[in-house]
């Protein structure tokens, strides 16, 4: 196993009601800005549970906040909190209202010209207002991770940035809150949650037993709980099962001490950025592609994740490596999400666009750091 530090300092609130305890969690005397997306909180009682449960504080709100939340919404946010007294942030909605929450926190106090700069520069988070958040969509892992994902509208780029200073400081789960998802949204977490384990297991073997097993009961419990919740969209049970495995999957337990990939999320946000394809569907598109063309270096985790994971113990490697693949692609497909680019109208021109990316950023990809352009070329290639 790898050296690691790991330390996660955020409080999890889980479970039907839980809302209720945000007037406990919150600090006293304090304005709040309240962020938000769309409207579904307002649709789904959300809104009213947590505006019950923080009457007596002043309240801001600033919704609209996108899905692959805009740098130019947030700056937005960040004039606002420059005219008004806010002291605490909380994100109710999904990963990206969260996301959008966790930039606009650390942009309001960047000293340099432009706060992009912490995306595509890497400029160094010193500080972040104190966040928390109320989580609805099961997908990302924000909830419990110091990562965040912005997108600049105006050059159509999607970078992302970490920080412990961007943690929450707790959050709140509460699963009958994601019964009001489109199914669509659900089988994009399924799929987001999925990969996300993947990113950290699929690599190369260091020793990590607890590691292993850790992502691969992640998996099977994906495999099992998400198409139950498919089926059955009131069932609190398989819901609370489904979100806690999102949350696991991306809080940093299971990537600790162990090589780790990304290289599939990497891709898959250029499609977004060019195409506005939701998230999780472009790792459904970009992943088989990365498990074919780096099958060589990934054998061994390819191997013990066919047999651990879908109990393919039969044939030579490249058949198990194969069947491997396939199965992730059949579980993709089960529960809605296709997996080729042309399913979303993605034409080839987008994959010279996408490697040439690569080739001006000049970064290589992956755990062993060797994915070039001409391997993305491949990649997406084998997605056409
Ligand atoms: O905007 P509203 O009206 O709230 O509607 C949202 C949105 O349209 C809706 N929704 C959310 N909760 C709902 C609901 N509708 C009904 N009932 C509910 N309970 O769902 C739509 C999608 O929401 P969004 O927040 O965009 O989805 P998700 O949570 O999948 O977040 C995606 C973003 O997270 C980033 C992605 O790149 C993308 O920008 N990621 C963030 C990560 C992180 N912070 O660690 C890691 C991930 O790999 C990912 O990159
Ligand atoms: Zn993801």
């Amino acid at each position: 196993m790898n050296n690691f530090e790991y330390k996660n300092p955020v409080k999890i609130l889980f479970g039907k009601g839980e809302i209720s305890k945000l007037k406990d969690e919150v600090p006293e005397n304090v304005k709040i800005m309240l962020t938000y997306g769309g409207g579904s909180i307002k649709k789904n009682g959300v809104y009213g549970q947590v505006m019950e449960a923080l009457a007596g504080w002043e309240i801001i709100e600033f919704g609209g906040i996108e899905p692959n939340p805009h740098y130019e919404t947030c700056m937005k946010a960040v004039e606002v909190i420059k005219h008004e007294n806010i002291g605490f942030l909380l994100s109710v909605g999904g990963g990206s209202v969260l996301d959008a929450t966790k930039f606009i926190a650390t942009a309001i106090y960047f000293e340099g010209d432009d706060p992009w700069d912490i995306l595509a520069k890497g400029a160094e988070v010193k500080k972040a207002m104190p966040l928390a958040d109320v989580i609805t969509l099961p997908a990302t892992g924000s909830e419990m991770n110091g990562n965040s994902v912005i997108t600049k509208d105006s050059t159509k780029e999607k970078m992302a940035f970490s920080s412990l200073l961007i943690m929450p400081q707790f959050s709140i789960l509460d699963p009958e809150t994601i019964f009001s998802l489109p199914e669509k949204q659900v089988a994009n977490g399924i799929v987001d949650a999925f990969v996300h384990v993947i990113e950290q297991y699929l690599t190369y073997p260091v020793n990590s037993p607890i590691q292993n097993r850790f992502a691969e009961g992640i998996l099977l419990t994906l495999i099992e709980e998400g198409p139950k919740y498919l089926k059955n969209r009131d069932d609190y049970d398989s819901a609370a099962n489904f979100m806690w495995a999102a949350t696991m999957a991306l809080n940093g337990l299971i990537g600790a001490g162990v090589p780790q990939d990304w290289a599939t999320h990497m891709i898959g946000h250029e499609l977004t950025a060019f195409h506005g394809i939701d998230h999780g569907r472009t790792l459904a598109i970009v992943l088989p592609g990365i498990m074919k063309v780096k099958s060589e270096q990934k054998k061994e985790k390819i191997l013990q994740y066919g047999e651990r994971v879908w109990n393919i113990s039969e044939g030579d490697d490249e058949a198990r490596v194969q069947k491997a693949i396939d199965k992730t692609v059949e579980f993709f497909e089960s529960v809605g999400v296709p997996t080729k680019l042309k399913d979303y109208g993605v034409p080839v021109e987008t994959t010279v666009k996408i490697v040439n990316r690569f080739v001006d950023r000049r970064f290589k990809i992956g755990e062993n750091r060797d994915i070039c352009p001409a391997e993305i070329q491949l990649v997406l290639e084998d997605r056409l």
